[in-house]
């Protein structure tokens, strides 16, 4: 009987192997590439206060009273999604500003995605402004209060940009909707590659308030956090048939528009969480922008 057994507890003991190995493969296409902050990513900005944590796979950013911190792409980018995790400054936030954006770096023709994190008081809302600069021109702000406290928790945030437009979700929910309305004359980022950039700053001569609330250095140093880095896109240098070409998964059929359920949630932001919006704002624009029509 042993001599029976010993066979087929080999092939059990390749099987379960073998079975380990599929898994593993599976969870790694599923979860993307493995991201640790130096593959994609290079300090810009005061090395002392951008800290690496879990391995690499986290960064802490730091805010004192002699400086705050930036971290760049090593890549510039033509079209693609980009996201990562972040819990903001928790307290007393007021005064500081986080930004997670996409820029062409290249100041007289700029294209610029943004993301803002405006901190505020205890206890206020933090306000997450967004910006969108096409072919040079921004001033595009819209300003939105968010429905939980970032600080408590990480949440994703994300930029997906393709031929048709530009989308800034928070978690599932799309924020805002910048859509490629080229036909009718209105610029739309096309060109220029960009690279992803956030920064953590003192800003309290506008952030908060319009800038009424200032920093309070006695809870100095903040703390920001990001995970989950993830930058899917067509990296350039690189191979230059990549931006056109229609097999991406950014430019398939569910990223061409909303879905009908991102569409219903837009709404409910739009109706909700929306505090301001440059559409609207006739002091500023007395005509109302084309691309808001
Ligand atoms: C901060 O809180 C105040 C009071 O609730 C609110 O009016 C403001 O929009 C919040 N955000 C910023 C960035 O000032």
């Amino acid at each position: 009987m042993a001599t029976l057994a010993y066979p087929s507890l080999r092939s059990v003991v390749v099987s379960f192997l073998l079975h380990v190995l599929l898994l593993l493969a599976f969870s790694f296409s599923v979860w993307g590439r493995p991201t640790t902050f130096l593959q994609d990513f290079k300090v810009t900005w005061s090395d002392s206060h951008i800290r690496q944590i879990n391995g690499g796979t986290a960064i802490q950013l730091v805010l004192d009273q002699n400086s705050g911190c930036g971290f760049a792409s090593k890549s510039q980018y033509l079209f693609g999604r980009v996201s990562m995790k972040i819990k903001l400054i928790p307290g007393d936030s007021a005064g500081t500003v986080t930004a997670f954006y996409m820029n062409s770096n290249t100041d007289s023709v700029r294209d610029e995605l943004d993301f803002e994190f405006l901190g505020n008081r205890s206890g206020q809302p933090y306000t997450v402004q967004t910006n969108v600069y096409a072919h040079g021109k921004g001033d595009r702000e819209q300003r939105v209060n968010l429905w939980f406290d970032p600080a408590a928790d990480f949440h994703t945030y994300t930029i997906l940009w393709n031929h048709l437009q530009v989308v800034f979700y928070v978690d599932q929910v799309p924020i805002r909707v910048y859509k490629n309305n080229e036909a009718r004359g209105i610029p739309f980022p096309k060109f220029q590659p960009m690279g992803v950039y956030s920064t953590l700053w003192e800003a309290d001569d506008w952030a908060t308030r319009g800038g009424l609330e200032k920093i309070d250095w006695s809870k100095a140093p903040f703390y920001a956090y990001y995970k989950d880095f993830d930058i899917e896109g067509c990296p350039v240098p690189g191979p230059s048939t990549c931006a056109s070409n229609p097999g991406n998964w950014w430019e398939g059929g569910a990223y061409k528009q909303l879905s009908p359920v991102e569409a219903r949630s837009y709404r409910w932001v739009r109706m909700n969480h929306v505090i301001y919006d440059y559409c609207t704002d006739k002091k500023r624009y007395p005509v109302t922008p084309p691309e808001c029509v």
